[in-house]
């Protein structure tokens, strides 16, 4: 295992005491054990034909369901503070399935990492759907007991991760599953998220929950232009991107012109949604280049957008690209912060960064070290701006099911052998552990 050796030559700077290091997970993207838990959504749409490039479904993943001790071994010895993962709805909708979690968390606290639970992360029970507003409710019953089960062991709360990839890659492109192609029918799906996020905050409060956030995407609109037809569109996709889900949680409004697309009166919903966090988790990967529409599909890292959008996503020149073909840009990190206090001044509440990573391929991975030291730095930079940057997790642990991409995007510190689910530490994973025990040196 190598380390890269600019972190002897110039160490990472020192981040205040407290700070939160992790690194992150989903619960479909690793269990596996399928059959021990009931269906949820991405069970049936990777059982159709054409739905994931590679062909494959995550009915084993990594296998983690059965093999999560040797993965808390591997947490342990990273030496992070704490692990993101996600709870899925329908293994807990499953007999038995709550006890999974419970082992998962003992495991966790004998080791010394604090567990961090998502309660969802788009694996939505098959019969449930986001265009019906009960789902919300249900949500928010299924919370309930989740944190009654684990809220004597879990401290630190994720109601939603990344809403507006689930509602537009989900529900307006068809790409993730459920699978639906609405465009901007889709709207009532991300409305019923965000209530159902606002539910689960008061579900969690009545559960006597201290430590609740949200884990939203966002990354920097750059206009194609100073063009007013590229400005508007980049405006646009800004407000879809970084407001749609943000303003709604941290000022109880919708932007301008988005409530009204909302289904039925959502006035008193948004008091519901804006209910106050503790804090606000951030999932940033790459900037994006935004112009007016091109009257034809473009292609956004290996995303294909319909020509009917108001809005083309163009690339981004002169940056290396991951293997996903997404460029890296670590100062887009320090700009998002910043302007997202700019924006939110006091309605920001402190900032995690929930998921920050890269797909490369190969055990000797120093490009991945290369974007996560490029972004741990950018990250230190905003702290230094005086944005209130509380923790940073690493996306992933492991190699793992990316989705409708398959197998074929590894965004782990450690890789998975999807043949033998054999786990081998990369060059990054020994980086990773050598920034944390320059953390803890004494100064
Ligand atoms: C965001 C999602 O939360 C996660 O599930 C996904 O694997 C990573 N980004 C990488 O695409």
């Amino acid at each position: 295992m190598a380390t890269d050796p600019s972190t002897v030559t110039n160490p990472v700077p020192r981040f205040p005491d407290g700070f939160l290091w992790g690194v992150s997970t989903s619960a479909h993207q690793i269990e596996g054990a399928a059959g021990t838990r009931g269906p949820s959504v991405w069970d049936v749409f990777t059982s159709e034909p054409g739905r994931v490039k590679d062909g494959s479904t995550a009915a084993v993943a990594c296998d983690h369901y059965h093999r999560y001790r040797e993965d808390v071994a591997l947490l342990a010895d990273l030496g992070v503070d704490a692990y993101r993962f996600s709870v899925s709805w329908p293994r807990v909708d499953s007999p038995g399935g709550l006890g999974f979690y419970d082992r998962l968390v003992d495991e966790l606290c004998a080791a010394g990492v604090r567990p961090v639970a998502t309660l969802f992360h788009w694996d939505l029970p098959v019969g449930l759907d986001w265009l019906e507003r009960d789902t919300a409710s249900r949500f928010a019953e299924y919370v309930t007991r989740v944190a009654d089960r684990l809220g004597d062991r879990v401290g630190k709360w994720i109601t939603l991760n990344e809403p507006a990839e689930h509602t537009l890659l989900g529900h307006a492109l068809g790409v993730h599953a459920p699978g639906r192609k609405l465009l901007f029918d889709a709207l009532p799906a991300a409305h019923h998220q965000l209530l159902a996020h606002g539910l689960a905050v008061r579900a969690l409060r009545a559960c006597g929950a201290g430590d609740v956030g949200i884990a939203n995407s966002h990354g920097p609109t750059w206009p194609a232009s100073d063009d007013p037809a590229d400005l508007e569109a980049a405006e646009f996709y800004d407000v879809l991107l970084n407001r749609l889900f943000a303003d709604p949680v941290l000022t109880g409004r919708y932007p301008d012109g988005i409530g009204e697309l909302m289904p039925g009166d959502v006035r008193a919903d948004l008091e519901i949604i804006g209910e106050p966090l503790d804090w606000y988790g951030v999932n940033y990967y790459a900037p994006a280049r935004v112009g007016a529409p091109q009257g034809a599909e473009t292609e956004s890292g290996g995303l294909a957008l319909p020509a009917e959008l108001p809005f083309s996503v163009r690339e981004i020149e002169g940056r290396p690209l991951t293997d996903f073909g997404w460029p890296v840009v670590p100062e887009g990190l320090t700009e998002l912060l910043t302007g997202f206090r700019d924006r939110y001044g006091d309605r920001l509440p402190p900032v995690v960064i929930t998921e920050n990573g890269c797909s490369y391929e190969g055990l000797d991975d120093q490009d991945r070290i290369t974007y996560l030291d490029g972004h741990v730095r950018a990250l230190h930079r905003a702290l230094e701006a005086g944005v209130d940057v509380r923790g940073y997790f690493v996306w992933s642990l492991l190699d793992n099911f990316e989705w409708a991409e398959g197998y074929g995007r590894r965004f782990g510190l450690v890789h998975v052998d999807f043949a033998t689910r054999e786990r081998t530490p990369k060059a990054s994973y020994g980086w990773f552990r050598e920034v944390l025990r320059g953390q803890r040196r004494p100064p």
